[in-house]
């Protein structure tokens, strides 16, 4: 028999899934770990909890199934985008990671803007100069923390410093490297022009591959610390987005999936790069060789959930976990007993700033329309609701841009959610599928490295054999009216907030840390 390892390194968890090659799940483990947030608006991780989480869920994966690891032919690494990993001269991270959703990096952007040219960033890049991306962060740790970066000796991102634990090399793929605005996107390749401009020396980055090149094998010392067996190649992989979208079979144009991970993200597929001329949504490759593909990031999704799980229903969770049941199906029944439009409560999930379609660091979240008889699990459902209204913004940007599909298809954990789904095909009004595969990042790069050591012929061809669609849902006629119009109020609140949430911003400066 022989086996595929998808290893998914997220912002909450770090999941390892093994599969056979008809791509059904044998065994999988998740470890979770924390966030933290210095300030308002930052966000950092340690990499050494990632490599903890994936050496523990690699070996608790291969002992649950029970099988002789030289049978897992590849493995694929998927994870969380942007993040910056430094290391030092011993290969040992300089700092912690500044991760995706940090906001902190507003003045580095204004920086590369001019020291590149906008024309000429979004010509080469394919994006803007945004928060979000890694080439920021590098310059913010070059103008803050000058010390630290004359110490750094390599620069990676999240799954890409797990790959270096693995194999002992220093490397990228063209889908994570695109969210680093140090690439050539339309090229798929590094640019030497960013990389003058902004004095990076390239020496610095990983060695660039297409994600189902083989990027190495696993050393004896990884093997020995993840019971698996030396040798086993580890192709490229993909940053959690594109890996997400191979897993539900976005790989042709004109199909599209809708993800509520710690971020929400609508993704379509591109056969040739196109550029939203605003820079509300990215373009990057895609990990199919020779795609790419345009997102549209709602910052905060599942974050805006688990935030809201995780400080006002922890008595919810308690008796969840009393009774055996997994505290979001549990929780999900609760905000079904609300009805839709949340008895007049909005919510906008800007607790990390927001990039589709505002591209500002500096909005925070609201609830609108509170009153006294509100409940708690109005607010619940009104941020499950706030979530899809963002996301229907991405759906918008996409849909301008010529893509305009019959059916979406959901993804990432918010998916299993039958009543966030039926939000989504109700605020969409488009037909909400599922697919067969629940573990869709994990998955789609299990497939990447099947293609990489010569188990399947193509990704198209092993998707369209491995991922078939299961169940949809469609736009109810009963919701869409009242979703019509709270979504035009949604839009019209950041219009009338923009001012505030700058002059807040500088209040959390001055006087918050
Ligand atoms: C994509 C993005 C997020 C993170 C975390 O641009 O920032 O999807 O990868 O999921």
């Amino acid at each position: 028999m022989s086996y595929l390892l998808g290893i998914d390194i997220g912002t909450s968890s770090t999941k390892t899934v093994l599969f056979n090659v008809a791509g059904e799940v044998i065994t999988s483990a998740a470890d979770f770990y924390p966030m933290e947030q210095p300030k308002n608006g930052w966000a950092e991780q340690d990499p050494g909890d990632w490599w903890n989480a994936a050496a523990t869920t690699i070996r608790e994966v291969v002992a649950k199934a029970g099988i002789n690891p030289k049978d897992i032919k590849g493995i694929g690494l998927s994870g969380q985008m942007h993040g910056l990993v430094m290391l030092g001269k011993d290969n040992k991270p300089v700092r912690k990671s500044i991760i995706w959703c940090d906001q902190r990096t507003a003045l580095e952007c204004e920086q590369i803007t001019s020291l590149v040219g906008a024309d000429k960033l979004i010509e080469i890049t394919a994006n803007p100069a945004l928060t979000g991306f890694t080439a920021s962060k590098i310059m913010w740790v070059k103008n803050n923390q000058p010390e630290i970066y004359d110490k750094c000796r390599k620069i990676l991102l999240p799954k890409d410093y797990i790959r270096f634990k693995l194999t002992g090399e220093f490397a990228t793929e063209v889908s994570d490297a695109s969210g680093m605005q140090l690439l050539d996107v339309p090229k798929r390749q590094w640019s030497n022009y960013v990389l003058e401009k902004l004095d990076i020396n390239q020496d610095l980055l990983g060695r660039l591959y297409e994600s189902v090149e083989v990027t190495g094998t696993v050393t004896k010392e990884a093997a020995e610390a993840c019971g698996l067996c030396e040798g086993i190649p580890v192709v490229g992989g993909a940053g959690d987005q594109a890996a997400s979208a191979i897993g539900n079979g976005i790989v042709k144009e004109g199909v599209i999936s809708a993800t509520i991970g710690t971020s929400g993200v609508v993704f379509a597929h591109l056969d040739k790069p196109a550029i939203d001329k605003l820079g509300r949504a990215h373009t990057f490759c895609h990990a199919v060789p020779g795609a790419w593909h345009v997102m549209g990031v709602t910052q905060s999704a599942g974050l805006s959930y688990k935030w809201f799980r995780d400080n006002f229903m922890t008595s919810e969770k308690f008796t969840a976990e009393q009774l055996n049941t997994d505290p979001n199906i549990l929780i999900d029944k609760i905000a079904g007993s609300v009805p839709a439009g949340s008895n007049g409560l909005i919510y906008l999930p800007y607790l990390m700033g927001e990039r589709t379609p505002h591209l500002d660091a500096d909005c925070r979240g609201v609830f609108f329309g509170l009153s006294g008889m509100h409940e708690k699990k109005d607010l619940l459902r009104a941020v499950m609701e706030g979530v899809v209204f963002s996301m229907n913004d991405c759906l918008g940007i996409i849909r301008e841009m010529g893509t305009s599909p019959n059916y979406i298809y959901a993804a990432g954990g918010g998916a299993n959610s039958p009543l966030w789904r039926q939000m989504m095909a109700d605020i969409m009004q488009t037909e909400i599928a599922v697919n067969n595969s629940s573990e869709s990042g994990a998955l789609g790069v299990a497939i990447l490295a099947g293609v990489g050591s010569g188990v399947y012929k193509d990704v198209v061809s092993a998707c369209s054999n491995i991922i078939k669609r299961r169940d949809s849902q469609i736009c109810s006629d009963k919701n869409k009216n009242l979703y019509e119009e709270m979504y035009k109020i949604y839009m019209n609140l950041y219009k009338s907030l923009k001012k505030d949430f700058a002059s807040l911003a500088k209040i959390n400066q001055k006087f918050f840390v």
